[in-house]
């Protein structure tokens, strides 16, 4: 299948056998066969940790933070490695202001890690977290423009889109909003970032963290956040010795420095160079963004309209075309999933994820028309 900015099935540069039909991108998804192999070489360097210099710590990690900012229109020091959505989110908490009385807005089963942590803060300052209720046609941008006429809102915590069922937000009419408003925007991209257009320069969101083991192509233990300029005078998570000036000279490390890296250099994580996953996250954001995002979404959004249809076309429920994501997609089933359906659909090797009462399907470059046919192959014989 190829779509109409020519973008074409990628599967020939990852290890999927013939016989598996994986539509689980939402989960985790599979490394590119270069990238394991740049992996490989990164774990087999340790052997030989004489061969390990000084710039292997500061140079890697560095590109690795360009491509990113590459993908998002940012400057690459707007740019820090994270370990998780978690920590991220972590770091929002701790510099951004919260008053008595005020709200903090997330959708309805919005994943934990921009949940928590909400909630955490909103009790240590006397304020409330406020979810929004699951719109009935699936447009959560008109249900957050419509709640930020609430003066107390001063945060808005959300993804792109939702990672039950792929329900989008308009992130740049909630940017232009949030802005008008002084509201808080706390993005949490782990599951859009790569296969969706999206740029800080539209959006001008305050934080934006991304975890890299789904749509990036990424491995596990590996994420990005951006900080806007306006919070990189802020207060990090940890005090690294990698995260001040001058740590590039070793032999005067004792030499204590209260000056941090510039831009976002304060909050990366402890032990940010490392070594043996940098490269592979490299060589997977060299390919994204080669291929092109915008390339991909529409690429993907022609699978994603094939599988609403077919879908629909055996009694499935599907959102509208606009609320949807190009890359993610719920199957909603009237009255719950049935019992033994993902393990029927496993025993064929087709693997798709149950979130609620709809089956999450989540295809990624690697996918192709010929798997949408497996998988309603599969649905029809079971129904
Ligand atoms: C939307 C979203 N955010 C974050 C995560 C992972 O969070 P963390 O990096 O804190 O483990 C997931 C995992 O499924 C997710 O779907």
């Amino acid at each position: 299948m190829t779509s109409r900015l020519n973008f074409i099935c990628q599967k020939p540069l990852f290890d999927i056998p013939a016989d598996v039909t994986y539509l689980n991108a939402a989960y985790m998804t599979p490394l590119l066969k270069e990238a394991t192999a740049r992996g490989q070489q990164a774990v087999a360097g340790k052997l030989h940790p004489w061969e390990i210099g000084i710039s292997d710590f500061f140079d890697p990690p560095a590109r690795a933070c360009g491509l990113m900012a590459d993908m998002i229109g940012a400057k690459a020091e707007d740019i820090a490695l994270v370990p998780s959505v978690s920590y991220g989110a972590a770091i929002a908490v701790a510099n951004l202001p919260l008053l008595p009385g005020q709200k903090i807005l997330v959708l309805a089963d919005q994943f934990p890690s921009n949940v928590y942590p909400w909630q955490e803060m909103a009790k240590a300052h006397q304020a409330e977290v406020v979810t929004m209720a699951r719109p009935m046609e699936g447009d959560w941008t008109a249900e957050l423009l419509a709640a930020l006429e609430d003066e107390q809102v001063a945060i808005v915590a959300c993804p792109q889109a939702h990672w039950t069922d792929g329900s989008r937000v308009d992130l740049i009419a909630l940017g232009r909003a949030c802005r008008a408003k002084s509201v808080a925007l706390v993005l949490d991209l782990t599951q859009s970032l790569g296969v969706m257009p999206f740029s800080v320069k539209e959006v001008d969101p305050d934080f934006m963290v991304v975890a890299s083991y789904k749509w990036l192509l990424g491995p596990y233990s590996y994420g990005f956040l951006y900080v806007a300029p306006r919070h990189q005078q802020g207060v990090p998570l940890e005090q690294g010795w990698i995260a001040r000036q001058g740590s590039e000279d070793f032999t005067r490390l004792v030499d204590y420095q209260s000056a941090y890296l510039p831009g976002a250099g304060r909050f990366n994580m402890g032990e940010r160079s490392n070594f043996m996953l940098t490269p592979i996250v490299i060589h997977a954001l060299e390919k994204l963004n080669e291929w092109g995002v915008e390339a991909i979404a529409e690429y993907l959004s022609g699978l994603t309209n094939m599988i609403a249809e077919r879908g629909q076309d055996i009694g499935l429920k599907v959102s509208e075309e606009v609320f949807r994501s190009p890359h993610l997609i719920g199957l909603g089933f009237e009255g719950g999933v049935p019992e033994g359906l993902t393990e029927f659909l496993s025993e064929r090797k087709i693997y798709v994820s149950v979130r609620g009462d709809s089956i999450r399907v989540s295809p990624h470059v690697y996918n192709e028309a010929q798997d949408v046919e497996n998988l309603f192959a599969a649905l029809e014989d079971f129904l």
